[in-house]
């Protein structure tokens, strides 16, 4: 078989263990495994796929990044773009596995449907994929969160401060809510329960009433700005899978001007950016990439096409990539009522 793999929108780290998982499982029994640049672009116009070999392997686990390259690709803005990939697939491969989040597996879903012999791979750091518990990158993003606010936490006691750190999180709250609770954030706000910019305050307060002069507020980049009393930016309603530039909006430095102005406080802010997509993966990353990257290779070969393989309660099953595709997996009030309970 000729097995096509490709990485799609935002890189995380563990993407090169589910490729490597892939790739040696396929050349191993004799396949071609036809590795394709830069994510569907690679399929869009010339087709961009190299067969992978044993040494474009070695090595990979532990490095960041996607030794594929990946884009932030709009398939609806070239005319024509979806049917120019169904005819590529169909030209070149004898299946695809692609791996990326929510827009890549709505993509996927979509030729699926149209017989496309396409099995996805669950990846975005922010977590949110509906149906599945993890997602590769997740768990070394927490962990950067958590080692941040460690760190952070020693220079905001020494100077009496509010830190206000805005992890990523496009729309949901996983990065901030679990990361922040693995780091002892003293507040965390994240989109899907919102409050407002009087409570935030009010609670940094409360903590200084109770000798407690240092805070750090933890604040998920997709926080609405409307709900914390700010104006929207019109770079929110960017068309395009890339245009939506959360970071851009500058909610961690909305709130930080908030509690210095409202309650008196010396403020910092940290942006933790991109840092908390780049380097190594962790052990677990690495493994639960592995472990996904190999059952979308057994779906494959047993000819399971318009799959994704997700993990519930610990164990890789296999779900219809229509389970997949639409809307955001959720923090549940369980998991933010612990982020609450520590003041
Ligand atoms: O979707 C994952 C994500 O990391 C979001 O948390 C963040 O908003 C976005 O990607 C950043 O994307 P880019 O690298 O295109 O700026």
């Amino acid at each position: 078989m000729r097995i096509g793999v490709l990485t799609a929108g935002g890189d995380a780290p563990g993407l090169n263990a589910a490729i490597r998982a892939i790739g040696e499982m396929g050349l191993r029994d004799g396949h071609e495994v036809i590795g394709i640049a830069n994510g569907w672009a690679g399929l869009v116009d010339e087709f961009n796929g190299t067969a992978l070999t044993a040494a474009d392997l070695r090595g990979v686990i532990g490095q960041g990044g996607t030794l594929l390259g990946t884009a932030r690709f709009n398939l609806d803005k070239p005319p024509g773009g979806r049917d120019r990939v169904l005819a590529a697939i169909g030209e070149h491969l004898d299946a695809l596995v692609a791996i990326g989040g929510d827009g890549t597996q709505r993509i996927s879903n979509w030729m699926a449907d149209r017989g496309a012999p396409v099995v996805g791979v669950p990846k975005t750091l922010d977590n949110d994929i509906p149906g599945t518990d993890y997602c590769i990158g997740f768990d070394t993003a927490i962990n950067i969160v958590a080692e941040s606010l460690d760190r952070l936490h020693t220079t905001a006691i020494s100077h009496h401060r509010v830190i206000v750190v805005e992890t990523m999180g496009r729309s949901t709250g996983w990065v901030a809510a679990m990361g922040g609770l693995a780091g002892g954030a003293d507040m965390i706000v994240i989109p899907e329960f919102p409050i407002t910019m009087d409570e935030i305050v009010e609670h940094t307060n409360r903590r200084r009433s109770l000798g407690l002069a240092y805070s750090l507020v933890v604040v998920a980049e997709g926080v609405g700005l409307d709900t914390l009393g700010g104006i929207e930016s019109s770079e929110l309603s960017g068309e395009n899978v890339g245009g939506v530039r959360h970071a851009t909006r500058g909610v961690g430095y909305f709130v930080a001007a908030k509690i210095e102005e409202q309650g008196g406080f010396e403020v910092r802010t940290t942006v933790l950016g991109h840092l908390q997509r780049g380097g190594s993966p962790t052990a677990h990353d690495r493994i639960f990439a592995t472990r996904v990257g190999a059952a979308a290779y057994d779906a494959v070969v047993a000819g399971k096409f318009g799959m994704i393989p997700v993990v519930r309660d610990d164990n890789v099953v296999l779900a219809p990539l229509a389970s997949v595709s639409e809307g955001q997996r959720k923090v549940p009030r369980e998991i933010y009522d612990l982020c609450t309970i520590f003041f």
